[in-house]
């Protein structure tokens, strides 16, 4: 099957920033306990006139803008989100249609909460692997969690942020691009499922913690097992954005170097299924993902789920 190469990508973030010491005014925390376990420091969140699909499409309208596509050209529209506005219509059949992409272009939400861009990366390589007309697709990771957040809880809802990041991908023959997914029932986090229900994200923190160290080394692991690679063949690794001792947990396991590993958590808390593509929007933006810069995504969190895929970054082709 072709692989897939990131052409393009956006982000966008609500205006509205949160600070710890904002919070420590509604729940008994304090910003040195928030910034020392977890490495946030400020959050972004939806206001009330403001939903997932607003950032959902500018973030998508900003990576097709990037690429210098045009939306007839697109084959498919996937979107990665737990905290969509509607089941339906999907997050992704509003972006398609603000894209103006043709209408017999597929367009469905993917639910697999921090894993869930890593999980559309691949879905997204099937469907246009056989597009010789249309063969990019948009990707999209957005959440906007602080709507679904018990502000009497503070365990969890000093966690989580708001956001969208987006790539659009090509399909190309020689395109390097893989991906290892896995996941099991598991209610450590819990996850309502529509805007109308009035329950609230739940989570058992340690042993998701302890359930995220032993996952994340070894999703790697079993990537390069199945690529007969090394993290030599990459420039980049994208953890997803959950805390940044787990991130720094599973960097020293592989011996990965900070120079290889970017972490914007202080600024945007966790964003779940946004948190990789709005990090690598950033890299980009930032110069730190260059022409043919070769990444690692990888993803782990509600389900319980997780994945990681390598993809190349060559930017916009013209
Ligand atoms: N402020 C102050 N104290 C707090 C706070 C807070 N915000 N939250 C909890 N505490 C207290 C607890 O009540 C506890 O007090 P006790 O000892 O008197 O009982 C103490 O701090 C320690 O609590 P722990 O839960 O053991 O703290 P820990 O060091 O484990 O940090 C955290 C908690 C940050 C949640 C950590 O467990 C974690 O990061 N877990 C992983 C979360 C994650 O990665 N989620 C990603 C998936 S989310 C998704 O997929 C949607």
């Amino acid at each position: 099957m072709n692989g897939i190469k990131i052409i393009g990508s956006g982000s966008a973030v609500p205006d509205h920033v949160v600070t710890n010491d904002d919070l420590a005014q509604i729940v008994d925390t304090s910003d040195a306990w928030i910034s020392e376990r977890t490495g946030i420091r400020t959050r972004h969140f939806i206001q009330a006139d403001e939903n997932a699909s607003d950032l959902a499409i500018l973030s998508a309208k900003r990576a097709v803008e990037t690429a210098g596509i045009a939306p007839e050209q697109i084959g498919a529209v996937v979107v990665a989100t737990i905290t969509g506005d509607t089941t339906s219509p999907s997050t992704a059949n509003r972006v398609a249609l603000a894209l103006g992409v043709e209408p017999n272009t597929p367009s469905f939400d993917i639910s697999a909460a921090c894993s869930g861009f890593v999980y559309a990366l691949k879905v997204a390589q099937g469907m246009i692997a056989d597009e010789s007309r249309r063969p990019y697709a948009v990707v999209v990771g957005v959440e906007a969690l602080s709507r679904d957040l018990d502000f009497t809880d503070r365990s969890t809802c000093i966690l989580f942020g708001d956001g969208a990041g987006a790539v659009v991908v090509k399909s190309e023959p020689d395109a390097a691009f893989d991906a290892v997914l896995g996941a099991e029932s598991d209610p450590a986090i819990g996850v309502p499922g529509d805007i109308n229900k009035t329950e609230f994200i739940t989570m058992d923190g340690r042993r998701v913690f302890r359930f995220a160290v032993r996952i994340m080394p070894k999703i790697i692991q079993d990537y390069l097992a199945k690529t007969g690679e090394t993290l030599d063949d990459y420039d980049q690794v994208i953890f997803h954005q959950a805390n940044t001792r787990i991130i720094e947990h599973a960097s020293k396991k592989l011996g990965l170097t900070p120079d290889k590993v970017y972490e914007n958590l202080d600024h945007y808390g966790n964003t779940s299924g946004a948190s990789i593509p709005l990090a690598l929007d950033e890299m980009v933006q930032m110069g730190r993902i260059k022409k043919g810069c070769r990444i690692l995504c990888v993803g782990f969190g509600a389900g319980l789920t997780w994945g990681a895929a390598g993809i190349t970054y060559t930017g916009p082709e013209h």
